[in-house]
């Protein structure tokens, strides 16, 4: 009997440490878009309403390096499994978009997107691609700031709450590639186990988290979950 037998709801929890195979960089540790950019000047509020062209410069840059890179084996099992198995929900930190560009549909961004913008007066808007199709608001003129939680940025309550009944309702948890710092999202695998879940954690490197679960997997993303579901793809 496979995993995805002997559990109903499953609920995959993804972190930067997802897409790293793919190579898209993680944010901290070694390579990291941390350890190579200053956050406080792309990736908060403050440095938009500073100088919006660079740090919409900078996303465009990470809109390009995504689009250059492709799902791998461990977005296609989770792909495959949301088709044969009603209950499977992704949960990401990711904004890249590979689980959708994988095949998922029910994908919760706990983060936002870097393929949509918005203006605070007339709302958001999809925007695929490797560069902006437009930089300001076609209503009011305002710099599109891109869809994405910043750092000192509240999370989106309603994302929030889907993502909580979520987690509190699975039977499986698997947390994939995260290092479990950054909050609210850090508190899903404590929601999970205190919900009943069985929880696995698959990263190479342990952290302050992992004594949370019941089974750790210390191997890649890529290589862990087609071994996990005996899915080859
Ligand atoms: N497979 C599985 N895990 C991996 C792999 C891999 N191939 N490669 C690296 N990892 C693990 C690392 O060991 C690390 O624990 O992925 C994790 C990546 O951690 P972070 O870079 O901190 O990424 P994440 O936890 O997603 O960051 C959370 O921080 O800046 C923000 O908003 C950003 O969503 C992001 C949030």
């Amino acid at each position: 009997m496979t995993l995805s037998d002997k559990y109903k709801s499953i609920v995959f929890f993804t972190g930067a440490g997802m897409s790293a195979e793919s190579g898209v960089p993680t944010y901290r540790g070694r390579g990291g878009i941390w350890s190579q950019y200053n956050w406080e000047e792309y990736a908060c509020q403050e440095a938009f309403d500073r100088d919006p062209q660079k740090v919409l410069k900078f996303h465009e840059l990470r809109r390009q390096s995504v689009l250059a890179c492709q799902p791998h084996s461990g977005h296609h099992v989770i792909a495959e499994l949301e088709k044969t198995h009603p209950q499977v929900r992704v949960v990401t930190q990711n904004i890249d978009g590979m689980h959708q560009r994988a095949g998922n549909r029910n994908v919760t961004e706990l983060h936002g997107s870097l393929w949509r913008v918005g203006c605070r007066s007339h709302g958001i808007v999809e925007d695929m691609g490797e560069t902006f199709k437009s930089c300001k608001c076609d209503q009011c003129g305002s710099w599109l700031r891109p869809d994405i939680v910043w750092f000192g940025d509240m999370l989106n309550q309603d994302v929030i709450s889907e993502a909580n009944l979520i987690v509190r309702r699975c039977d499986l948890f698997i947390s994939i590639g995260t290092s479990g710092v950054v909050w609210p999202a850090a508190g899903f695998p404590r929601i999970a186990k205190e919900s009943g879940a069985y929880c696995i954690e698959i990263n190479p490197e342990p952290n302050e988290m992992s004594s949370l679960y019941d089974e750790a997997i210390r191997e890649n993303a890529g290589r862990a979950l087609p071994a996990l579901f005996e899915i080859n793809k």
